[in-house]
């Protein structure tokens, strides 16, 4: 397909409006979509706090902050997303809701556009079976925060085609990322690596070894990671990862990858990290 120019983001949430906002800074016009007006004003308020962290910091100035803003159209009507030449969904890591959404896409989408999941952890080919065109079907998985972290990750199905595959290489790099090609496993790379990690430190705290801050602290001291497990289980929400976690081991029965039964309690009482005010640690 010819250069992919205008982007539909279907969620607003930790990854929709990072996504949203990196496409526009990289001169794409973005149309990004939610269900509702309450969580589309959170996104887009979210991208205004991080452009602004940007010029803070001398990376941008006022005049580019005001075109990257504006080149964002928030909606929340999917089927704004019509003219684009690629939509990525970014909404809650479940496959009922993400089928429903592939579906409408392919309904409303010109036949030439390319549909992409920023899903952890889900099978994309389940995904990209529901639509007329699975082989304009692939992965492209961002990582939290979108704007500062350098990979994306491209997930080939067995249908993706091979133009495919390389339109989102091309894309992810004007986006300034450093695309990896994955295979169609959940977790693909970093998940299949980070989400044992992250759900061995709940097993640790709930086995007593020593307490959240002490092993906080023993990864970044000890290993030079800049957030420790727990720091980073509230940044990437524990809902999220809990969903990642039952999805990667439904699919390889390995009891690493089992969730531990404080991350399951702390989703039922709601503490679902940064984004709740309040998860390993307190935020308010
Ligand atoms: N927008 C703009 N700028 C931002 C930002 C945002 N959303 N978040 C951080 N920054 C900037 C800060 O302004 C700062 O800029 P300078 O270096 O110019 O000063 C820089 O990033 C570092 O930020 P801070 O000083 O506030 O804090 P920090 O040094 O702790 O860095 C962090 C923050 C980049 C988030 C760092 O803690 C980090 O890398 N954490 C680990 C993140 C990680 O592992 N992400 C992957 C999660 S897993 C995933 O995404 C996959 C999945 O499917 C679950
Ligand atoms: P989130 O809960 O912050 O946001 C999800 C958003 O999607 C919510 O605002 C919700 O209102 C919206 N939504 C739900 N159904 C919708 C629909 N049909 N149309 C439009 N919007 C809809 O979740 P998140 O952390 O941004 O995760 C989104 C996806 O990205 C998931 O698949 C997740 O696995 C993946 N992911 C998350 C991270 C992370 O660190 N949190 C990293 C990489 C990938």
């Amino acid at each position: 397909m010819s250069e992919i120019r205008s982007v539909g983001v279907c969620g607003a949430g930790l990854m929709g409006n990072g996504i949203a906002q990196t496409c526009a800074s990289a001169g794409l016009d973005v149309v990004l979509v939610e269900l509702e007006q309450a969580p589309l004003d959170r996104g887009m308020s979210a991208i205004a706090k991080s452009l602004d962290k940007f010029v803070e910091k001398g990376k941008l100035s006022q005049t580019e902050r005001a075109a990257t803003a504006a080149r964002i159209k928030a909606s929340t009507d999917v089927a704004d997303v019509k003219a684009c030449d690629l939509v990525i969904e970014a909404i809650v890591e479940n496959v009922e809701v993400k089928t429903a959404l592939f579906r409408r896409l392919d309904e409303v989408l010109a036949p030439h556009a390319i549909i992409c999941t920023n899903t952890s952890s889900l099978c994309v080919i389940e995904l990209a079976a529901k639509t007329k065109r699975p082989d304009k079907v692939a992965g492209l998985h961002f990582f939290n925060p979108v704007p500062i972290m350098k990979l994306v990750e491209v997930v080939k199905t067995i249908a993706t085609s091979q133009e495919t595959v390389d339109a989102l290489f091309a894309f992810s790099k004007k986006l300034g990322k450093e695309p990896i090609l994955a295979r169609d496993t959940p977790g693909f790379v970093v998940n299949r690596l980070l989400v044992p990690y992250l759900l061995y430190a709940i097993r640790l705290l709930e086995e007593g070894l020593a307490s959240k801050e002490d092993i906080d602290n023993g990864m970044k001291l000890g290993c030079g990671y800049p957030m420790g497990p727990f720091e980073l289980l509230d940044f990437v929400g524990l809902d999220t990862t809990y969903y990642i976690a039952e999805i990667m081991f439904d699919e390889f029965k390995d009891p690493m990858m089992a969730a531990p039964p404080l991350l399951k309690r702390m989703v039922l009482a709601g503490r679902l990290g940064r984004k709740s005010g309040k998860g390993f640690y307190d935020y308010a």
